[in-house]
């Protein structure tokens, strides 16, 4: 029989998400039940043609619910996953609250699907930065292991939530009318400017909270511990996909014609990488794209010993990175 789904956090940037890829990937659905606060009962969103009316999350909103996906950030994915495993149902979780649990499977199914088969009940949901670039680095790493990784990501608005993508849109057009904003979701001014990722700063690193779950997750979904990533994670004025450079070293060389053809053939990936017309990657066209883009593939020559790879790599957070990844766990949990 096709399972009751529960979206929880249904009216978010990602919630909203959700929705559209259960419908545009012909889901099976015995039922939806949309869960979100107080604040959005009785509202309405559209599915399949249809308005699903919105429910107040509650302890008892699991009954009779199949899967759970959750995506209502961690408090909310802390207090309420437990309720619906113990009401039957299985839980792919958005938020971070999970994911480092070695009881729970961080995957991304084109990287490490085998690892679905160990849950217990939750599975968790990469951070968007690791879900897209574990895309493109496992084909590489199942070829010629990666000895040390560094990055630096421009993130878009999309993963601070919907709020924050209000917030870009209206201080830009403030600022275009020549008007003050002042910003009440983010930290910092957002049209016009960038400003490191504002997760909050360990004190002992240097490294803000991102940055941190980004090199812990990247060497789980890897299967890498212990691997030195090097990372520097800014927001950028963009709506909802996030680029990143990425330096890979090798255990030995690897030519950019060899990484461009095991690019080329890697699943969830897409190659643009036109040197003539200088077009690679942008966040313009990975934006509501399933594909991960993947480009400016070149030898680093700042490592002399040429294993070192340069690539830039875009994918859309709220796909790749949140919504779609959660609904193929879904999808690889049925089959
Ligand atoms: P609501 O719209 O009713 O506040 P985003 O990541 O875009 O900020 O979205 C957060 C999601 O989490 C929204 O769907 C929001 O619902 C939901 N949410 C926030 N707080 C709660 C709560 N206490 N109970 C249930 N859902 C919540």
């Amino acid at each position: 029989a096709s399972p009751v789904v529960a979206i929880v956090g249904a009216t978010g940037a990602v919630g909203v998400e959700l929705l559209k890829c259960l419908e545009a990937r012909g889901f099976p659905l015995g039922a939806l039940r949309l869960l979100a606060s107080a604040r959005s009962a009785g509202r309405t969103l559209p599915f399949r043609g249809r308005d699903i009316v919105i429910e107040e999350l509650t302890e008892a909103s699991f009954a009779g619910v199949d899967l759970a996906l959750f995506s209502a950030g961690s408090g909310i994915s802390k207090r309420y996953a437990p309720i619906a495993v113990a009401a039957g149902a299985v839980v792919v979780d958005n938020s971070s609250a999970f994911r480092m649990d070695p009881a729970v499977p961080l995957v991304v199914p084109e990287v490490n699907g085998a690892a679905l088969a160990q849950h217990r009940g939750i599975l968790a949901n990469p951070n968007c930065v690791a879900a897209i670039a574990t895309v493109a680095l496992a084909p590489l790493h199942r070829a010629h292991p990666i000895r040390r990784l560094s990055l630096a990501t421009y993130q878009a608005a999309s993963g601070a939530g919907a709020a924050a993508m209000e917030e870009l849109r209206a201080s830009t057009a403030a600022y275009l009318r020549g008007e003050p904003y002042a910003p009440t979701v983010l930290p910092h001014p957002y049209a016009f400017n960038l400003f490191s990722h504002n997760a909050d700063i360990d004190p002992a690193s240097g490294y803000n909270g991102e940055e941190l779950k980004v090199v812990a997750e990247t060497r789980r979904i890897l299967d890498a511990p212990g691997l030195p990533i090097g990372i520097t994670c800014v927001r950028v004025p963009v709506l909802r996909a996030h680029a990143m450079a990425i330096n890979i070293e090798f255990d030995a060389v690897v030519t950019p014609e060899e990484a461009r053809e095991r690019l080329a053939a890697a699943p969830g990936l897409r190659l643009v990488d036109d040197r003539s017309a200088n077009h690679f990657p942008m966040p313009s066209e990975a934006s509501g794209r399933d594909e991960v883009l993947v480009g400016r593939i070149r030898t680093d020559i700042g490592d002399p010993s040429g294993r070192t790879l340069a690539l830039f790599v875009v994918g859309d957070q709220l796909l790749k990175g949140a919504a779609l990844n959660a609904v193929q766990i879904a999808e690889a949990l049925r089959a």
